[in-house]
């Protein structure tokens, strides 16, 4: 058996056209929505730095320009910055753009995240990668990426996040098949189905958008047709590849019980802000006093409303 080579490289797919933030997203990437001070791909790029992952690879697609300009470095207004001696702002301005080695393909046809993650072959090459999706956020003080990448270097295999959900939540999901293994604190995926019904569901487990791929998808993801909504689905060939053993065949999941925050609809990702916000060393204190009074108030709710 070969050797596993190290997981050295991330792929951020970001291709999506935002519909459900419509219409803040109409000529803004809905990557760049801001989570209290940072866009959210801030934090998922600071994720896969955080376990070693300088590498990424970020799959866009039209109207991204944004996400190139937020990594990239401002030297006029760093000057600027400089001239005022303002080093807070000069820090937080040149975070984004020290964090890693950002690289850029344009998926062109977005033809679901399937083709997105096939769109990352050539980059990647043939090595085991991580897969981040922008929606969810997980809390940096939770290890999720670090463990999968461990549990993909001792299997071999591919190795999906997953978490439960509420039995009427799974159908927005991938929702995985899974059994234990002996003296593992990781479960091995039996099957895999993209977005089921609640009554179809083979767990309440769902994917959240973290996966440590073995680069045998590649060659599966070419021959899986259209899925779930006519659109190739990443999911669909994990499922091929639980089914296989050998080389590259394999996979397992690792349960998060951790804070994970989704910022992929409009309802969701007011949450995750309050939520990160109210953890804010400079303002969480006022936030949740504030926000305990407006509660009290009746919420902004109008005095009729109710009524
Ligand atoms: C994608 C995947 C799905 C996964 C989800 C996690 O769906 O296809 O399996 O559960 O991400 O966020 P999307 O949310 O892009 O429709």
């Amino acid at each position: 058996m070969s050797t596993t080579k190290p997981v050295r490289k991330a792929v951020i797919p970001v291709a999506g056209l935002g519909t459900r933030f419509l219409p803040v997203t109409k000529a803004m990437p809905k990557e760049m929505l801001p989570v209290v001070d940072k866009p959210a791909i801030q934090y998922v790029v600071e994720e896969a730095v955080s376990v070693g992952l300088s590498d990424i690879l970020m799959i866009t697609g039209r109207n991204k320009r944004a996400l190139e300009d937020h990594f990239d470095r401002v030297p006029s207004l760093e000057a600027t910055l400089e001239e005022k001696g303002d080093e807070k702002k000069l820090a937080a301005i040149q975070e984004s753009s020290n964090l890693g080695d950002i690289h850029y393909v344009r998926q062109g046809d977005p033809n679901g995240l399937g083709h997105a993650v096939l769109c990352a072959e050539r980059h990647v090459g043939d090595e085991p990668f991580a897969v981040l999706l922008g929606d969810d956020l997980i809390d940096e003080r939770d290890e999720l990426l670090g463990e999968m990448i461990r549990v993909q270097q001792a299997t071999g295999g591919s190795v999906v996040a997953l978490m439960e959900v509420p039995a009427e939540a799974i159908s927005a999901y991938g929702c995985a098949d899974v059994t234990p293994v002996e003296g593992e604190s990781y479960v091995q995926v039996h099957g895999l189905v993209e977005k089921p019904a609640p009554e179809d569901a083979p767990s309440n487990l769902a994917i959240i958008g973290r996966y440590v791929l073995h680069p045998a998808v590649f060659e599966v993801l070419k021959e899986t047709g259209p899925g779930r909504g006519g659109e190739i689905q990443l999911t669909d060939a994990l499922q091929t590849l639980a089914k296989r053993e050998g080389e590259g065949g394999g996979v397992y999941g690792v349960v998060f019980r951790g804070r994970r925050y989704d910022t992929g609809d409009k309802l969701s990702y007011l949450k995750a802000v309050v939520t990160l916000a109210c953890g804010r060393e400079e303002f969480g204190d006022d936030l949740r006093s504030w926000l305990r009074d407006f509660v009290a108030d009746g919420a902004g709710v109008p005095a009729s409303a109710g009524a």
